[in-house]
């Protein structure tokens, strides 16, 4: 066997000259190695994926013929990473490895960066892996660059590509649709291509999030199963694509959607890709998660150290129909009922065009001089007064026709010549490519925020989707730069807000779930993940969106029955429930409410704030999937053991009683737990009872379980759990 000459991505800070040197190239987190190698023709080939190897194992495995990155014109398999057109009009690219650098990034990180490069042509692929050791998560992204004379088109421009050679393959992906967000649909793959992804442009994640897992030889499972969780870090049209080969073998091509979406690349431009992050277990999904909501609240999420507080929006509430007089009173029970901020919605503003539908006013960002005569500093002060927060709905990236903003800058739309205005929720999107426009967007927030030093808080929404998709601003030859451009400049604006306003919290909404991604989300605190509130269908969309997305930032709200989307009526009690075990908030008319829903909420919401540390920053446990069973369960886990939080529902009645055990997880086996119901429908007689206050050890409930029985549809329970001497 030949001998490499490096093995390990411990080995630091390797000279790019030193590249002659090197042909094994690992990179390591703490359970998982992706292994690389350079063949005797100079090609870097993907080698390894999966659990971590010794550094003998490193050195003995076997060159492949699997290409890191590859080529159109030069590499066998169909779907590219890369396709480009040079200068000179020549289709092909040829890359050759020129060498590898590997940096300590801090603690715990370790950056490698490939060096690939064409043989003729000057012309350069870095790919990037950072290596998050104690989460287990890899970040790969590429940047493409060029030194030819004239200006290259690249038509693919992959951010990774992966490579498995297994029996068989599970995917599961995460769709749906408005109002029922990422629903789990798990299918085997057999050979050809299968594409997750979207080509909507702007609230791209709609139909389609950009996460998937891939079970080798099996179906996925919670517990047990070589699974690779993926998500790609792109708020726009992205694509995973799953090639089975004619040999069996999975190619895993993702990154931003090339379709329409050529670029012409400058000499010395560098044209970065989004990140992929993915994680290797082999003992099932239920890690996959808690690895990717962990990195999260220590990379990925604006603030993920800090407690996210509890609102009460006044969206379902009111809609447009509101006056100074209905927000203060909204307010005050707002803060009664124990809530620390009110949620302005839709409404505020517009006075030529009042925004009193969402067919008008869009893009006039002042307030409503009708509707709110005394300003915002107004209902700012009324909340400040009552002891809470208040926070604000904005639509920023988007106009309604009928605005002062589109008679005076018709041409700042994504739209086209000889075209139809194509509405959507009768609006158009500001085209964020042209840099005058994100200059407007900016100074939206900005004014508002600096006129209201007291806002603590921004629902940032955006309703639409691209069609028409062209460009005022772009030159007619780099009309296909839209989708990219757009993005770009979301980012430069969401950079400035950030710069300039670093106390604000933010809410990521898109018309429900249509933009959560691991690349917004470091601007935002939490996000919207339905504009469906039903309790029944949010425990299926919170399951999926749990599955990538930390609870803390997952923003859930207890309405009204019969609910204004299903129609369908549930018990308060478990609207608490389902919201409680996520980050709690309210979306409906507190003086319509009994007193006794209203003294209910009060003791949830305290109870709420004696569970929250677990629930925000615990860790995620799923018992009983509601895809599998009528009784769905989960729990989180304080990090250091001691308490612990279970969430139970019933989803449909049982004539003799539903008793499947709840058998914990993540608790210490040799500790004592006491167990107590938290949010109790009332202080009688509960099935839970039996078990009130009784004390079991970690070993039993994780063995045997929790039993209890229950009967009704919509029964829930929220057992809190204690470590005691
Ligand atoms: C979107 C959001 C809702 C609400 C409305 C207001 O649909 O998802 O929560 O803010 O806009 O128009």
């Amino acid at each position: 066997m030949k001998k490499s000459k490096i093995a390990g991505c411990l080995l630091l800070c390797v000279a790019a000259t030193a590249y002659a040197e090197t042909t094994t190239i690992t990179v390591n987190t703490r359970n998982t190695s992706l292994i690389y190698k350079v063949d005797d023709a100079g090609k870097l080939r993907q080698i390894y994926f999966g659990p971590i190897l010794d550094a003998e194992s490193v050195e003995n495995t076997q060159m492949t013929q699997v290409d890191a990155y590859p080529a159109f014109g030069t590499s066998y398999i169909n779907e590219a990473a890369l396709r480009v057109v040079h200068g000179d009009g020549n289709t092909s690219t040829e890359l050759y490895f020129d060498g590898v650098e590997q940096n300590r990034l801090g603690d715990d990180m370790t950056e490698t960066v490939i060096t690939l490069k064409d043989g003729y042509f000057p012309f350069t692929v870095k790919l990037f892996f950072r290596a998050y050791e104690t989460n287990d998560i890899i970040e790969q992204w590429s940047e493409i660059t060029h030194a030819e004379k004239k200006p290259v088109t690249l038509y693919n421009f992959a951010s990774s590509h992966l490579f498995f050679n297994e029996p068989s393959y599970y995917l599961t992906q995460f769709c749906g649709e408005w109002a029922m967000e990422m629903n789990m649909v798990e299918t085997q793959l057999s050979r050809g291509v299968k594409n997750i992804e979207s080509k909507l442009g702007v609230r791209s994640d709609q139909h389609a999030h950009p996460c998937f897992y891939l079970s080798l030889g099996g179906k996925a499972q919670e517990r047990a199963g070589r699974v690779i969780g993926g998500t790609l870090a792109w708020p726009g049209s992205y694509r995973l694509s799953f090639e089975v080969d004619h040999r069996e073998n999975l190619h895993i091509v993702s990154g931003i959607n090339p379709y329409a979406s050529h670029y012409i690349l400058a000499p010395k431009e560098v044209f970065k890709t989004p990140a992929l992050l993915y994680t290797y277990s082999d003992s099932g999904v239920g890690v996959i998660s808690r690895r990717f909501h962990r990195w999260a609240q220590k990379y990925g999420i604006y603030r993920g150290d800090k407690t996210r507080t509890t609102l009460l929006n006044n969206w379902e509430a009111t809609y447009f129909d509101f006056n100074e007089e209905v927000l203060s009173g909204i307010i005050k029970d707002a803060a009664d009922m124990g809530f620390e901020l009110f949620l302005l919605d839709d409404g505020w503003f517009g006075n030529k065009y009042p925004r009193n539908s969402d067919n008008a006013g869009l893009g006039d960002w002042d307030c409503n001089k009708k509707k709110l005569p005394h300003g915002l500093g107004y209902l700012v002060e009324e909340a400040k007064k009552n002891g809470i927060k208040f926070g604000i709905w904005l639509e920023p990236e988007m106009v309604n026709p009928k605005s002062e903003l589109y008679e005076k800058h018709p041409d700042w739309v994504i739209g086209q010549p000889h075209r139809q205005l194509d509405l959507s929720r009768n609006q158009l999107i500001l085209d964020l490519s042209n840099p005058k426009v994100q200059d407007f967007v900016f100074g939206v927030i900005d004014k508002i925020l600096s006129e209201n030093p007291d806002i603590a808080y921004i629902k940032w929404d955006c309703n639409r989707f691209v069609t028409n998709s062209g460009s005022y601003f772009l030159s007619p030859e780099k009309q296909s730069h839209l989708w990219i451009g757009y993005v770009r400049g979301l980012f430069s604006v969401l950079e400035r807000v950030r710069t300039k306003y670093k106390d604000v919290s933010m809410m990521c909404c898109s018309g429900g779930g249509g933009r959560i991604d691991y690349a917004t989300l470091p601007y935002f605190d939490e996000f919207w993940i339905s504009d469906n509130t039903d309790a029944l269908d949010r425990i299926f969309i919170q399951w999926g969106t749990t599955q990538f997305f930390p609870s803390m930032a997952l923003a859930s709200h207890v309405s009204v029955v019969p609910n204004h989307i299903t129609g369908r009526t549930e018990p308060l009690k478990f609207r608490f429930d389902v919201a409680m075990s996520a980050k709690l908030g309210m979306d409906l008319q507190p003086k319509d409410m009994s007193p006794e829903d209203k003294t209910f909420s009060r003791n949830a919401i305290k109870d709420y704030y004696k569970i929250r540390p677990i629930v925000q920053f615990g860790d995620l446990y799923r018992l009983l999937s509601p895809y599998e069973s009528r009784r769905t369960a989960m729990m989180y886990v304080a990090e250091d053991k001691s308490e612990a939080v279970l969430f139970a529902y019933l989803l449909k009645k049982t004539i003799n009683g539903d008793t499947q055990p709840l058998i914990l997880e993540g608790l210490e086996p040799a500790r004592n737990y006491k167990v107590t119901e938290l949010n109790k429908a009332s202080q009688g007689y509960s099935w839970f009872t039996p078990l009130e206050g009784k004390v079991f050890s970690g070993d039993y409930l994780m063995k045997y379980g929790l039993r209890f029985t229950m009967y009704n549809e919509y029964e829930s329970k929220v057992i809190y759990i204690e470590s005691v001497k």
